[in-house]
């Protein structure tokens, strides 16, 4: 298996927008700095944009969304600039840097005005195809959505760009018929990428894997192009929706760090990486990424810090408690090997843990796990000894959320203790 760093080097200099020299290999498009600025309240400022780009390049993602370059000058000066700092051709494992374009003439001037500088650039552009949007939204007819798409398709390649990306916007809810036709049509008019978006989160992970494998069985000239999917999380199953589109034949996924976007958000970034990386052997048929994913929890916290948008304790990969052992069976089995209750190590995410263990004392830990967090904290405790501070800690456990070491050492030490 190539690494990630031969499979860009086979790309570079001569980098062919729709080749993929391994197949098993699956592109990381990330896009927080686009539809992830779309979450409310999570605008960033041109500075924060580009330490995150730096910090995406770093991971190794293939595609940096950088931003919309036609909505405002704030968001084209930095599209701009993570452009230029990706320009040159020396400068080792560059990403491809894209800009979101409606399809018309303004909007993808725009996009390529902002990325033509870096040293991979593409644009990316979308118009609607579910019977609600062309109805409502566009108040189009299919005939005329796919003239429009064609023609901006065909434009972008026409001012020198080379690796053009279309979406059929609400793919999710289109009839499948006229996506097959819209998407054989774009392919003849030039693009490279086909996204297929799941805009309002509404498939199932089966329909969606279905879709994908629809598309690629009856677009014309599918062949020719990479499928890529971008799954929103309105039902919670981007992520599920995502792996079944990659498992489906689809060689690019859209993501965001911390699967912040638009209202629920998008498929997560780290938990799509972790998912192919844990079960891409056995369960993918070898589908593999080029992240590095010890550069995670940095980004995760960068882009936390950022965008203000908070990372639930819960939330897979990245959360507070995604590598915490409360419970007594949990610490139990912990202690006795990490496979037991971790399928993934900290450590895999460039995470140091502050104990060994990962045990977190509370009402449900047991006597072992007391004794092993004792030790850490160099308490070497036993017997009647460790009977009577269990059962003190019982009583406090019970009244207190948080136990903290210096609660620990309270208790050992006698001392008069409030919950
Ligand atoms: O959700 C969506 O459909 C999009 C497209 C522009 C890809 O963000």
């Amino acid at each position: 298996r190539p690494s990630s760093a031969a499979v860009f080097c086979s790309l570079r200099p001569h980098y062919i927008p729709n080749h993929i020299p391994d197949p098993n290999y699956v592109r990381i498009f990330d896009t927080t700095l686009r539809d992830g600025e779309q979450s409310p309240g999570a605008t960033m400022t041109t500075k924060e944009k580009l330490d995150i780009a730096r910090q995406l390049a770093r991971l190794g993602v293939d595609i940096i969304e950088a931003g919309f370059p036609a909505s405002s000058d704030a968001d084209f000066e930095a599209v701009q600039l993570i452009a230029r700092e990706f320009s040159s051709a020396d400068s080792g494992l560059v990403p491809v840097i894209c800009g979101l374009a409606r399809c018309n003439k303004r909007d993808i001037e725009r996009s390529w005005e902002a990325v033509k500088h870096a040293s991979k650039p593409r644009i990316h552009t979308f118009i609607a195809t579910s019977q609600i949007h062309m109805d409502f939204k566009l108040k189009m007819t299919p005939g005329q959505v796919v003239h429009k798409a064609t023609t901006m398709v065909a434009y972008a390649r026409s001012l020198g760009c080379r690796d053009v990306e279309f979406s059929p916007e609400d793919a999710g809810r289109s009839d499948r018929e006229f996506l097959y036709r819209i998407l054989g049509e774009v392919i003849k008019a030039g693009a490279t990428t086909l996204n297929i978006p799941d805009t309002v989160g509404y498939t199932l992970p089966s329909e969606f894997g279905q879709l994908i494998a629809d598309i690629k069985a009856n677009t014309p000239g599918i062949e020719n192009v990479i499928i890529s999917t971008h799954c929103q999380n309105d039902l919670g199953l981007s992520t599920a929706n995502t792996i079944a589109g990659a498992y489906s034949g689809a060689r690019q996924v859209e993501v965001t760090i911390n699967g912040i976007g638009e209202r629920a958000g998008n498929a997560s970034l780290e938990e799509v990486v972790m998912a192919i990386k844990c079960r891409g052997e056995q369960a993918l048929d070898g589908l593999y990424t080029g992240i590095n994913t010890q550069h995670i929890i940095m980004a995760s916290k960068m882009v936390e810090e950022y965008s203000g948008l908070r990372i639930q304790p819960h939330k897979a990969i990245v959360g507070a408690n995604a590598f915490a052992h409360e419970s007594g069976i949990h610490q139990d089995g912990m202690l006795k090997h990490k496979n037991t209750y971790e399928i993934i190590s900290p450590e895999d995410i460039g995470l140091l843990r502050s104990n060994e263990s990962g045990i977190v004392l509370g009402k449900l830990s047991g006597r072992h796990a007391l004794k092993a967090k004792m030790l850490e904290l160099g308490y070497d405790i036993d017997g009647k000894e460790l009977d009577d501070l269990f059962s003190r800690f019982k009583a406090v456990a019970g009244n207190k959320k948080n136990i903290s070491d210096d609660d620990l050492v309270a208790l050992v030490s006698d001392e008069v203790f409030q919950p």
